[in-house]
């Protein structure tokens, strides 16, 4: 059995051996991609971070009651929304370009959203389809039917439950209703932990590591998010603003659930030892529950919003309640729809994509895989310009017009973070002189010139301090017409 084998390899190897003759110097050396520089994102902090705009919806008695924080001695009989239809909260934020959206399923007075088995506070003793419905299984329905992913809030202070401030039975209860939610509803996507708390509301220890471990266990993919991660972290204020300086990185060790510096939270850390992202939480509105003394922030508060997280590093966790009907309001609906078609309008034309480019050097050479073309391609991750290993620095890449100048008021500069945040400093020059300049750049940097409109021929963006070779995977050179530099510039 063994002999026709043996003459087949031999076939084969003398085949090989020919065609080696043959052509002698087809040697192929494919420069390989640079080393990633530590920490790096784990795959559900990457898929979050591209995710960029998400959704949260705060409901439940404050609704009803016109609150922003329940006494947890609301009568449950006060939730009754006449006409709640989830289906319609998904649809305005798929209208509004959203992925991920993220539901109250209790909040600090205690009432529970879904009928769970450890309270009777809850969806069951109100008369809202005479206690047999469930906002979290409507809620999750409604998503999956759109192909959007599901995040939920579970808040840690309950000022309803009697258990709470004794630490074994509190958090024996907290992890009971932890599993409910990360069993009984399929994929969860992101869990909220939320800092908050009454200054003199009873003293807790949160068994934190019970819960992380737990929310683990339940769910692969999921990402924790709390002041301190460990998945994703709180950006140290409810304005929607990261700082000018954002890095995703951070030492968890200085951190800790509702008592870490909110400037360190702000900024994140250069050094920093963990990757734990920031995610920008505001409301369209001035509360977080919907009350009807309240309208949505305007185009350009949202727009501002936008620039100062987005366009900083942050994933925009944007509040959008649901009205005593169970509906998002149509006030709230139509400013939606304004500020995803400026998103858009903005974003859809890129000026760079008509330039020539040129960079300062490149890695692997001309045709090495890592030329400045790489940044106008649409992966926005995995493609890239990087220069020489050699360069130490003058780092630069530069876009040429090439006929009537370029127009623009918005720069967009992307960091292929899958290989680590590094920027620490750039500047950007138009025709030779200096328009703007930044720290961090991130997964996505945008700056609104302060100037306003620029006409150029040439746009060099120079990377003056990194901690190792800068990555930069895309460049945009925008035109934002709803942009005022002298009416807004802070
Ligand atoms: C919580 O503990 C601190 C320090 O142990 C104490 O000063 C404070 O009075 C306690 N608060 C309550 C509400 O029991
Ligand atoms: C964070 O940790 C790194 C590594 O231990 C350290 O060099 C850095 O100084 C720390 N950052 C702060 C703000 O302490
Ligand atoms: C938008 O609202 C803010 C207050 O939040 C106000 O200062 C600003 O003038 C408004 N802008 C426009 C264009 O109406
Ligand atoms: C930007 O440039 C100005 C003037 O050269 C300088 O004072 C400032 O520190 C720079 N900012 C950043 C973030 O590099």
């Amino acid at each position: 059995m063994a002999k026709p084998y043996s003459s087949m390899s031999c076939l084969i190897i003398t085949t090989f051996t020919l065609l080696h003759l043959i052509f002698p110097s087809q040697e192929v050396k494919i420069t390989p991609p640079p080393l990633p520089i530590l920490p790096l994102p784990n795959y559900a902090q990457l898929k979050w971070q591209q995710r960029e705009l998400i959704m949260f919806f705060h409901f439940g008695v404050n609704t009803f009651t016109d609150r922003e924080w329940g006494t947890g001695h609301e009568n449950p009989a006060i939730f009754n929304p006449t006409r709640l239809d989830a289906n319609q909260w998904v649809d305005t934020a798929v209208q509004a370009g959203v992925s991920l959206v993220i539901l109250t399923a209790k909040h600090h007075d205690g009432f529970c959203l879904w009928p769970s088995k450890y309270t009777d506070h809850s969806v069951i003793r109100s008369p809202w389809k005479n206690g047999q419905g469930d906002v979290v299984q409507e809620f999750v329905n409604a998503a999956k039917a759109r192909g959007v992913d599901v995040g939920l809030y579970l808040s840690p202070w309950d000022r309803h439950d009697k258990r709470y401030g004794k630490n074994k039975e509190y958090n024996e209860h907290y992890v009971a209703q932890l599993q409910e939610l990360l069993n009984k509803y399929g994929d969860v996507k992101e869990i909220w932990f939320d800092g908050a708390k009454g200054s003199n509301a009873p003293n807790m220890t949160y068994y934190f590591d019970d819960w992380f471990a737990m929310v683990r266990e339940l769910q692969s993919t999921i990402n924790i998010f709390s002041d301190a991660g460990p998945g994703i972290r709180w950006v140290g204020n409810e304005d929607g603003f990261a700082g000018s300086t954002s890095w995703s990185t951070i030492n968890r060790t200085l951190l800790s659930i509702g008592n870490s510096n909110a400037d360190y939270l702000n900024s994140g850390d250069p050094k920093g030892t963990d990757w734990l992202p920031p995610e920008c939480d505001v409301s369209i509105r001035k509360g977080w529950f919907w009350h009807k003394s309240q309208a949505p922030k305007n185009l350009s508060d949202l727009l501002e919003i936008y620039y100062k997280s987005v366009g900083r590093n942050c994933v925009l966790l944007l509040n959008v309640p649901p009205n005593t009907q169970g509906l998002i309001s149509d006030s709230d609906v139509q400013r939606l729809k304004e500020f995803r078609s400026a998103i858009d309008t903005i974003f859809s034309t890129n000026l760079a994509n008509k330039c020539s480019i040129k960079a300062s050097s490149q890695r692997g050479g001309k045709n090495g895989g890592f030329g400045p073309e790489n940044v106008l391609d649409n992966d926005h991750l995995w493609t890239y310009w990087a220069p020489r290993d050699e360069d130490k620095d003058d780092h630069w890449i530069e876009f040429k017009a090439k006929d009537k100048p370029l127009r623009f008021n918005v720069l967009r500069i992307q960091e292929a973070i899958g290989l680590g945040q590094r920027i620490k400093g750039h500047e950007i020059y138009v025709d030779g002189i200096k328009i703007a300049n930044g720290t961090t750049i991130g997964y996505k940097k945008l700056h609104r010139l302060e100037k306003g409109m620029v006409n150029a021929y040439s746009v060099r963006i120079k990377i003056i301090e990194s901690r190792a070779i800068p990555l930069i995977s895309s460049v945009g050179l925008h035109f934002d017409p709803f942009w005022n530099s002298n009416g807004q510039v802070k």
